[in-house]
C-alpha cells in the first residue's frame, strides 16, 4: 500500500459511501469518483432507466467495466454502488490497487437514511424494510468478507471519514491497527 493508492468504499445502500467518500476526498485532497454517477454518465441515463430498459445484468456489466478502469488509476477516493461485491473480480481488482473499506449500518439505520428516496430500483416497492432485509441477508457474507469495516450507525459523516482515514494511515504507515473500527 502506497500513499497514492485508491481508497475504495463498499457497503450496502445507505451506509454513507458517497458522503463519506466526498468528505475524505476533501480531507486528503484526492479526487472523488462516485461510481453510480460515472455509470449514469457513461450510459447517458439515470440508474432506474438502465435497470428498467436494459436490465440489471447490463448495469452490472457497466459497473464491472468501470471497476476495471478505475483499478488502473491511483489517488482516487471511490464510492462504489452497493452491489459491487456481487462480482468477486471487482473486489479482487480494487484490493490489488488500494484500500477497500466496508461501511456498515443496520437495516433500521439504512431505512431511515434512504427509505424516502426513489432512485434505487432494488429498493422500489411497498415494503422497503423487507427489501432491505432480504438484500442484506443475501449479501451479508460478501460484505463480511471485506477485512476492513467501519460501523456507521452512530457516526456522523465526519466521524466515519476519520475512521476510514485512520485505517488508511495505519496501512500506509504499516503500523499495527485494529481491523474493525467501532
Ligand atoms: C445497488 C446500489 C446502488 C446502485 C444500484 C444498485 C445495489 O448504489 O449502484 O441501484 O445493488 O446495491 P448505492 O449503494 O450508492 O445506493
Amino acid at each position: 500500500m502506497t500513499a497514492g493508492s485508491n481508497i475504495v468504499l463498499v457497503g450496502f445502500m445507505g451506509t454513507g459511501k458517497s458522503s463519506v467518500g466526498r468528505r475524505l476526498a476533501a480531507m486528503l485532497g484526492m479526487r472523488f469518483v462516485d461510481m453510480d454517477d460515472a455509470i449514469e454518465q457513461r450510459a447517458g441515463k439515470p440508474i432506474p432507466r438502465i435497470f428498467a430498459e436494459d436490465g440489471e445484468p447490463h448495469f452490472r456489466a457497466l459497473e464491472r467495466a468501470l471497476v476495471a478502469d478505475l483499478s488502473r488509476q491511483s489517488g482516487l477516493i471511490i464510492a462504489t454502488g452497493g452491489g459491487v461485491v456481487l462480482n468477486p473480480d471487482n473486489i479482487r481488482d480494487f484490493s490489488a490497487g488500494g484500500l477497500v473499506v466496508c461501511l456498515w449500518a443496520n437495516a433500521g439505520t439504512i431505512l431511515a437514511r434512504v427509505g424516502h428516496e426513489t432512485h434505487r430500483p432494488l429498493l422500489a416497492g411497498d415494503d422497503k424494510m423487507a427489501n432491505v432485509r432480504g438484500l442484506m441477508d443475501a449479501r451479508r457474507k460478501l460484505y463480511e468478507a471485506i477485512p476492513l469495516r467501519v460501523d456507521t450507525d452512530t457516526l456522523s459523516v465526519d466521524q466515519a471519514a476519520e475512521r476510514v482515514l485512520r485505517l488508511y494511515r495505519a496501512r500506509t504507515d504499516a503500523t499495527p491497527h485494529p481491523s474493525i473500527e467501532k
